[in-house]
C-alpha cells in the first residue's frame, strides 16, 4: 500500500468530484489510509493554475488542521480530452512527479466525466502511453470508470470491446458505489445464516421491494439527468445491484469473479412486468436549467420485475425510485408470507464510506465491488426493457415531496 501513487482525476471540477471523490480522498488522508508519497492531479478543460486548483479543493473540503497539507498534494493540467497533445502534457507531468519520487509510482486514472468522452479518453490513455504500467504489480496503472458505463446497450458493448483491446482486464474498474455500501452487503451475511437461508425463497417470500427514493431533485444536473431519467440514472445500476444482493447465488467461498458471475446470473434471469408500471415527473422539473420545456423524462418509477431463477419464480420484485420524494429511503425489503418484513436500509451518509471503499479496493486490486463488462451490458438490456414498458404508460405529474 505504501507505494508512491498518483491519482489523476478527469473532470475534477464536476459535481461528483466535489461531492464524493474529493471528500472521500480527504477522509482517507486524515485516516492515514493513503500512500505517504501521493500526488493528485486534476485534468480538465478549465484553465486552472496550481493556485486555482488548490483554492478549489480547499473550498470543497471542511475545515481541518490537515487540510492545507492535503491541498498541497494537488496539481493541475488543463487540456482538451480530444487532443493527444493534452495527454502528452499530462504524461510529462506524471513522469516528472515519478522523478521527484525517485521511483515508478502507481497511477490511478479516475474518469468522472460524461460517458460520451469515455472512448476518446480510454483510447488516448493508451496511445499516449499513460496507461502503460511502469513496474508490474508495483507501479500499476489502473482506470476507474464512473457509471453510467455507456449510454445504451450498443455503446456499452462498443466500450467493452474497446477496453478489451486497450487494457488488461485487471486495469479496469467499473464503478457502482452501491456495491460498496456495507449495510446492503449485510444481506449476504444474513442469507448465509442456515435458518434464514433455508427460508430465502418463493415458498416463504411474498415480495421483494427495492426502494431508492430521494428528496433531492435533479438540481444543477438537468442536462445530464434529462438524457437518462430514473431508469438509466439508477435503474441500470444501483437498483439492479440491490436486486442481485437479494437473489444472487451464494457460494461458501467466493472470489471476485465468482461474485461477478453470480450477479450476471441474476441479471440474465430478470424480466419486466408489462402490466403494472407507473412513471411520473415532479412538477417544476421542466424549469430546471438545460431541461427542455416539453421534457417527457420520468423522475419517478414504480415497476415490477420477475426472476426466472430457481427458488424465486413468481416472487414480484417491486422497484420504487424517484427524485423529489417525500423522504429519502433506500432499502431492500423482504416481505414474508407470514406478514413480517426484513428491511435492509442504507442511510445516505453511507455514500461517502462507499466511495472510500471504491478508492481503496481499486488501489488494492480487489475487483468484487466493481461491475464486470457483462454485468454492464445485461444491466442496459434490462434497463432498456424497463424503459420500453414504462414508455407505454402515461406520464403522471406529482408535487415535489408529496405522496404519489
Ligand atoms: C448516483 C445518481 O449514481 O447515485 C444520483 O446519479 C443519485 O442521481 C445517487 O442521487 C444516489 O447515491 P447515494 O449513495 O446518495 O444513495
Amino acid at each position: 500500500m505504501n507505494i508512491p501513487t498518483q491519482i489523476i482525476i478527469f473532470g475534477i471540477t464536476g459535481d461528483l468530484s466535489r461531492q464524493k471523490i474529493l471528500p472521500s480522498l480527504f477522509s482517507l488522508y486524515i485516516e492515514d489510509r493513503l500512500p505517504e508519497k501521493l500526488s493528485i492531479v486534476g485534468f480538465s478543460r478549465r484553465n486552472f493554475s496550481k493556485y486555482d486548483i488548490e483554492d478549489f479543493v480547499r473550498n470543497v473540503l471542511p475545515e481541518h488542521e490537515r487540510r492545507e497539507d492535503f491541498v498541497k498534494l494537488f496539481s493541475y493540467i488543463a487540456g482538451d480530452f480530444s487532443y493527444l497533445q493534452s495527454y502528452m502534457r499530462l504524461k510529462d507531468h506524471v513522469e516528472r512527479t515519478d522523478l521527484s519520487f525517485s521511483q515508478c509510482s502507481n497511477k490511478l486514472y479516475y474518469l468522472s466525466v460524461a460517458p460520451l468522452y469515455y472512448e476518446m479518453i480510454l483510447t488516448s490513455l493508451k496511445e499516449s502511453g499513460l496507461s502503460l504500467p511502469c513496474g508490474g504489480d508495483l507501479g500499476w496503472a489502473r482506470v476507474l470508470v464512473e457509471k453510467p458505463f455507456g449510454y445504451d446497450i450498443h455503446s456499452s458493448k462498443r466500450l467493452n470491446a474497446l477496453v478489451d483491446t486497450l487494457f488488461q482486464k485487471e486495469q479496469i474498474y467499473r464503478v457502482d458505489h452501491y456495491m460498496a455500501k456495507t449495510s446492503l452487503q449485510e444481506i449476504i451475511d444474513i442469507r448465509r445464516d442456515e435458518v434464514i437461508g433455508a427460508r430465502w425463497n418463493a415458498q416463504y417470500i411474498k415480495q421483494i421491494r427495492i426502494d431508492l427514493q430521494e428528496t433531492a431533485t435533479v438540481e444543477k444536473r438537468g442536462e445530464f439527468y434529462d438524457s437518462l431519467g430514473v431508469v438509466y440514472d439508477v435503474g441500470q445500476n444501483h437498483i439492479l445491484q440491490m436486486i442481485a444482493l437479494a437473489l444472487r447465488p451464494i457460494m461458501e467461498k467466493e472470489n471476485a469473479s465468482d461474485i461477478q458471475h453470480a450477479r450476471e446470473v441474476v441479471f440474465e434471469s430478470l424480466s419486466v412486468d408489462r402490466e403494472f408500471a407507473h412513471r411520473a415527473q415532479y412538477e417544476g422539473y421542466r424549469t430546471h436549467a438545460n431541461v427542455p420545456p416539453s421534457s417527457e423524462t420520468e423522475t419517478y418509477i414504480d415497476v415490477t420485475l420477475y426472476s426466472a431463477l430457481e427458488g424465486f419464480v413468481g416472487v414480484p420484485i417491486r422497484v420504487v425510485s424517484g427524485k423529489g420524494c417525500p423522504k429519502s429511503f433506500t432499502a431492500v425489503t423482504v416481505v414474508w408470507k407470514d406478514g413480517t418484513e426484513s428491511v435492509f436500509e442504507t442511510p445516505s451518509s453511507e455514500s461517502q464510506s462507499a466511495y472510500k471503499k471504491v478508492l481503496i479496493d481499486c488501489m488494492d486490486g480487489e475487483q468484487a465491488v466493481f461491475t464486470s463488462g457483462r454485468e454492464v451490458e445485461l444491466g442496459w438490456h434490462i434497463a432498456e426493457e424497463m424503459k420500453r414498458v414504462i414508455q407505454q404508460k402515461p406520464l403522471e405529474l406529482y408535487q415535489m415531496y408529496s405522496m404519489l
